[in-house]
């Protein structure tokens, strides 16, 4: 298949760390697609407990296939890589606001791009990297909810 035929979906986002929403969000996808690609969005304002570098390499490991960074709009990265289906992971309504501006402004943007939604297993719902990075460094267990190489990561760092 040409790269032009070929059906890329960008998966993006800050993955700080990424946890097991994230992985399962990825699994349900990648069949769906040609080809996904995890793109770990450069954002220092958000104050990231693990550099970009790091991220991207942990993903490699755990997940294979295409990762790569990216700073900057999503859509001109997506038109960059000859992609045009975003893939978002919804988890409950608190998501939906954020997530339906972006799409919206995304298609303003760039009229090519279409935002796809998908829905964790009911298991990860409640997960996300900031509540784990909180209740990792306030002592609790968060086994299961990270694999365990981001686990061994979490560990290996000083309680910010
Ligand atoms: N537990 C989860 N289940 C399903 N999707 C999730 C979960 N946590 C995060 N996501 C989705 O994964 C994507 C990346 O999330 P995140 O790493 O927090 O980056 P961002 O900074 O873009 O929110 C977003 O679409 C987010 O909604
Ligand atoms: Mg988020």
């Amino acid at each position: 298949m040409s790269e032009l035929s070929k059906r890329i979906a960008v998966y993006p986002g800050s993955f700080d760390p990424i946890h097991n929403g994230h992985l399962d969000i990825i699994e349900r996808c990648r069949p769906l697609f040609d080809e996904l690609l995890v793109a770990v969005l450069y954002n220092e304002e958000k104050k990231p407990m693990f550099s970009v570098d790091e991220r991207v390499e942990t993903i490699r490991e755990l997940v294979g296939g295409r990762v790569e960074s990216f700073s900057g709009l999503l859509v001109d990265f997506m038109d960059r890589v000859g992609a045009r289906v975003v893939v978002r992971g919804l988890r409950a309504v608190s998501d939906f606001e954020y997530e339906f501006q972006m799409a919206l402004m995304n298609r303003r943007l760039n009229p090519r791009v279409e935002t796809v939604y998908m829905m964790p297993k009911e298991d990860y719902i409640y997960v996300s990297s900031r509540l784990v990075k909180e209740v990792h460094f306030l002592g609790g267990d968060v086994t299961g909810l990270v694999p365990d190489r981001v686990l061994e990561r979490l560990r290996a760092r000083p309680r910010p």
